[in-house]
């Protein structure tokens, strides 16, 4: 039996966790705490770090007692403690870090430091049991990126966004709609109502022998748009929403495409392949639509963890801790580790 208590604090969730391996036996998430910090930045739009590094300070040691009380767990049981230590916003990734040496420090346990990306790439495999290696597509407010996710620690990423996260291209497209943040939801609620076919958008990297996604472009068009036809109605705006969200899918579809087929190519031997979506813009109903299409022409399974695993949660931060116990791979000794903002 392996038990790791994880920490994550690497930009708005102040998160704790408790998971447990038993043999071979399905590993269990014994408790799975996440605080939003939603509430405190809605006033200025976006995450505030100064606002974020404060309120992870105020919540994390009740966090992390509600985490193992759920659990069951006492610390004395669990077997290391893991926190996120990169990438993500300094000030909450020291609060995070400093916090979980504390407690392996005070309990004699190992800490191991993960990186944010390793748990979102591993969530897959504790929700779903996947096999190595798979694609990953991370979508979120700070990440958009494909990674051939080959084995634990052994990540290779394939496709990166050249400027805006597409999580942050929905934020901004609601705020300049006068959509509340977080942008995203809004932005799909808005599109429900809306004609997708009134904005003819750009579907930026379309067709480019390049891998990278790229959204700048794509809002600058929109603001170009809303501009030209302000002051704007509900409709106008739910139409802008619609077609946003159409070209946005359109583009990163040609993305994973891509990927997709590159993915045969290196793997010519998994039998089973497999697209993983992870972070919160996979919640989109219209982008899962697209990729689970994309998935079923070329032959690939299609697996979204449940929403709450794939936005950001210790949950995936104690899994990856897990693995990395497991493969032997607890890297340089933690307890000097200093957080690093990129990683
Ligand atoms: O993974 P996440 O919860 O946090 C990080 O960024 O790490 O992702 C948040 C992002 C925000 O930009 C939000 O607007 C976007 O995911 N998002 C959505 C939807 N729900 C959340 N974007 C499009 N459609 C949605 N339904
Ligand atoms: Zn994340």
């Amino acid at each position: 039996m392996i038990r790791v208590l994880g920490i994550e604090t690497s930009c708005d969730e102040t998160a704790a966790s408790v998971v447990a391996l038993d043999g071979c036996s399905a590993p269990k998430i014994l408790s799975n705490i996440v605080l939003s910090q939603i509430e405190e930045h809605a006033a200025f739009g976006g995450v505030v770090p100064e606002i974020a590094a404060r309120a992870h300070v105020e919540a994390l040691d009740g966090i992390v007692e509600a985490a193992l009380a759920d659990s069951a767990v006492s610390l004395d049981e669990v077997d290391a403690v893991a926190a996120t230590a990169g990438p993500g916003l300094v000030g909450g990734l020291i609060v995070g870090l400093m916090t979980a040496k504390a407690i392996a420090a005070a309990a004699n346990k190992p800490l191991i430091a993960i990186n944010h990306l390793e748990g979102h790439a591993l969530t897959a495999r504790l929700t779903d049991g996947l096999d190595f290696p798979y694609l990953l597509l991370l979508v979120s407010g700070g990440h958009t990126q494909i990674v051939a996710v080959r084995g634990v620690g052994d990540y290779q990423r394939w496709a990166t966004t050249i400027d805006d996260a597409l999580g942050e291209a929905f934020d901004k497209t609601a705020k300049m709609l006068g959509l509340p943040y977080p942008g995203g939801p809004n932005v799909e609620k808005a599109a429900a109502s809306g004609d997708a076919g009134r904005f003819a958008f750009p579907r930026p990297m379309k067709g480019s022998a390049q891998p990278d996604f790229s959204f700048s472009g794509l809002k600058t068009a929109v603001r170009q748009a809303a501009t030209a036809i302000a002051p704007l109605s509900d409709q106008d705006v739910a139409d802008i929403c619609a077609s946003f969200q159409a070209a946005v899918a359109d583009a990163l579809g040609d993305r994973v495409a891509r990927a997709l087929a590159r993915f045969r190519q290196e793997f010519s031997d998994k039998a089973n392949p497999a697209l993983v979506v992870a972070g919160g813009v996979a919640a989109n109903r219209t982008i899962k639509a697209t990729l689970e299409a994309l998935c079923s022409e070329a032959g690939f399974a299609f697996v979204a963890p449940p929403q709450k695993l794939c936005t950001d949660n210790a949950a995936m931060i104690a899994w990856a801790g897990i693995e990395r116990l497991r493969a032997g791979i607890v890297g340089e000794n933690a307890a000097d580790f200093v957080p690093r903002s990129r990683w």
